[in-house]
């Protein structure tokens, strides 16, 4: 059913403006004429203006930045700027060390710039992202075309994010390649960044364990504690005397984590529902189990490594970092030079820690366990043999 503009006047778009642009424009036109816009009224000038309409004035002809399009969908706007992305900017302020020193020497607002406020106050337009035509491709604005994991990949490959790359190499990724090749029927149900991140359509990213997979409430499990607790005064989350380090309140301002089950379990039964969608209820169940396994041997054996070099700032050997902690201050600048020791403790909590989580949750946990906690062993053991020699 078509109830927007009647054919003639599509004609007449048309004529209008196919006239002068060449092949290029008309594929505009007729994008926008399959579109749900040209089917709503949504006219060239609702996001062109109508001040250009001649070779003589190409200038007046707007740029339809994502401003243009939040007056009609506030609703998908609001649900981004709840959730992770839009506190991209805030988080560069807050935690310039996130990615550790593989990130250090990446300029940030490459992809940490979401809103439309944001790109304002900035006044940054040579970005990589708008806030919806990043994901939305001009004109038939179609929502195949914005589920591909290729609008996904410019932020979320390299530095330590890693979930194009560790999705790739998965059976999801495997398959998903293939259907795009064409060598697999475009009916097979394999599910794309946005299939699992996106569900029914809503733009509030956020997921249960986070970046860091960290979250407030206490596990169980007494060994699984005692590390935790231990990560996060590596970090500055936490003080040796459990009370709140000097970043608690970044972790709550940028929402680092999750700070109440409640919201926890949100996110993860909204995940679970999704894979059941085409897997088994006792499959799914294995699967998050052993991925919570994987985060929780992977922060055994970083605490391990925390409390050896605690160790050396309590026996005078190291010389305690002003923060009081290891991770944060280190990375971002602020406490002079780092010992190789503190080094390979960053490695091992921003990359094969971050690996192990990515690989886990994206790819196949028991192939994550045996893969990296091997890598993390060997950071573990090396720094033990770091700090032996040190107390010699
Ligand atoms: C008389 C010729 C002519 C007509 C009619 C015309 N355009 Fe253009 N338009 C141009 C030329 C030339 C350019 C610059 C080259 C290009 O981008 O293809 C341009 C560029 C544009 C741009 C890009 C501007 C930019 O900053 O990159 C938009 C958007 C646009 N036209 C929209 C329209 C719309 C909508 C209509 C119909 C109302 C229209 N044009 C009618 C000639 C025309
Ligand atoms: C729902 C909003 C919307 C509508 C309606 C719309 N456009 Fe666009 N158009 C965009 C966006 C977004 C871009 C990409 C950003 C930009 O260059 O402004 C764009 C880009 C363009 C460009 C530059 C493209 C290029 O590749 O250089 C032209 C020309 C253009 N539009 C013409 C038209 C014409 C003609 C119509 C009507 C038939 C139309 N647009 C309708 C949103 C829209
Ligand atoms: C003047 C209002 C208006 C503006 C401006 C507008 N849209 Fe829309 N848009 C609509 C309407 C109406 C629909 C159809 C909604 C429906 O069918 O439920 C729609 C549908 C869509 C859809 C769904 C398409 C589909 O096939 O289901 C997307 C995606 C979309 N718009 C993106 C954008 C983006 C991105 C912009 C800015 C570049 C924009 N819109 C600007 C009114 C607008
Ligand atoms: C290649 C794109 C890219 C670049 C460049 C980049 N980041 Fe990120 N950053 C991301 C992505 C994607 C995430 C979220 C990944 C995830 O949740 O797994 C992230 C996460 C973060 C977080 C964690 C936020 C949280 O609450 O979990 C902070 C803080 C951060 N980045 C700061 C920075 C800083 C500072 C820089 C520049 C030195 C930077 N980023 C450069 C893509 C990038
Ligand atoms: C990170 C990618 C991404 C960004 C950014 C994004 N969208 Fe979307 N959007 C999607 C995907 C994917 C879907 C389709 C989900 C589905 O198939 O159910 C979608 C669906 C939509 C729909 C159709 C909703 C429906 O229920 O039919 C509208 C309208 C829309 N987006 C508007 C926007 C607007 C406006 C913005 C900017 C404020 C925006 N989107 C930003 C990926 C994105
Ligand atoms: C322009 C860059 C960019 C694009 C494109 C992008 N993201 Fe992100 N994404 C980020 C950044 C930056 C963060 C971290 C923001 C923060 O934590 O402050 C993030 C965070 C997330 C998170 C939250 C993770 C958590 O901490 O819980 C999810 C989920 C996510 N993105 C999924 C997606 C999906 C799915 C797509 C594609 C449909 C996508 N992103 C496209 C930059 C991007
Ligand atoms: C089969 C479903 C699925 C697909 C496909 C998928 N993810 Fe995820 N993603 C997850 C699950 C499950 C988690 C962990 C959720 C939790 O914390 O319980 C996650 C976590 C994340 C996070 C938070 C940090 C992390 O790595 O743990 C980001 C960011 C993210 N995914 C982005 C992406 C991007 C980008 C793609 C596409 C390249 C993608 N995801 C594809 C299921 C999926
Ligand atoms: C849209 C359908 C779909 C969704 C949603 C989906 N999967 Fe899959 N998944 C598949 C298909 C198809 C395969 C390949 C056939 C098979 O092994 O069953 C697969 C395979 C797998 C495998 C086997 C990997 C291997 O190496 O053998 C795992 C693990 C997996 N999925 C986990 C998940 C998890 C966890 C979720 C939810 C976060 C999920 N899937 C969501 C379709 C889906």
């Amino acid at each position: 059913m078509d109830h927007g503009y009647p054919v003639d006047k599509k004609e007449a778009v048309k004529q209008t403006c196919a006239v002068c642009h060449t092949g290029k424009t008309i594929e505009i036109v007729d994008g926008w004429i399959d579109s749900k816009h040209s089917m709503n009224m949504v006219s060239c000038a609702v996001c062109h203006g109508s001040g250009h309409n001649s070779e003589e004035n190409i200038d007046k002809a707007e740029k339809a930045t994502s401003d243009k399009c939040i007056g009609c969908h506030q609703m998908q706007y609001d649900q981004i700027s709840a959730g992770k992305h839009g506190y991209s900017l805030e988080a560069v302020n807050a935690l310039p060390g996130a990615h550790g020193k593989i990130g250090s020497d990446r300029k940030c607002d490459t992809c940490h710039v979401f809103t439309a406020a944001q790109v304002e106050s900035e006044a940054i337009m040579d970005i990589a992202s708008d806030t919806c035509t990043t994901c939305h491709k001009t004109h038939s604005f179609s929502l195949e075309e914005a589920g591909k994991t290729s609008n996904c990949m410019p932020c979320h490959e390299g530095l330590n994010q890693l979930q194009g790359e560790v999705y790739a190499s998965s059976k999801h990724g495997e398959l998903y390649k293939l259907k795009q090749k064409g060598e697999l029927s475009s009916k097979t149900k394999v599910p794309t960044c946005a299939t699992c991140h996106m569900r029914d359509g809503q733009h509030h990213m956020i997921t249960a364990w986070g970046f860091y997979g960290l979250q407030m409430e206490p596990p169980k499990d007494d060994e699984w504690l005692k590390s935790r607790r231990l990560i996060f005064q590596a970090m500055g989350i936490e003080n040796a005397d459990g009370m709140p380090g000097f970043q608690n309140e970044t972790v709550k301002k940028i929402s680092l984590m999750r700070l109440n089950p409640d919201e926890w379990k949100e996110e993860r039964g909204k995940m679970i529902k999704t894979c059941k969608e085409c897997h088994s209820g006792r499959e799914t169940k294995r699967f998050f189990k052993a991925a919570d396994n994987v985060i929780k041997a992977a922060d055994i054996l970083t605490a391990e490594a925390v409390r050896t070099i605690f160790k050396l700032y309590d026996n005078g050997i190291l010389e305690k970092p002003d923060a009081g902690c290891l991770l944060f201050p280190d990375i971002s600048g602020s406490s002079g030079k780092p010992t190789a020791i503190e080094n390979r403790l960053n490695v091992m909590f921003f990359e094969s820690r971050m690996t192990a989580i990515r690989e886990a949750f994206h790819n196949n946990p028991e192939k994550a366990a045996q893969q990296r906690l091997v890598t993390l062993k060997q950071d573990l053991d090396a720094i033990l043999k770091m700090a032996a020699e040190l107390q010699q």
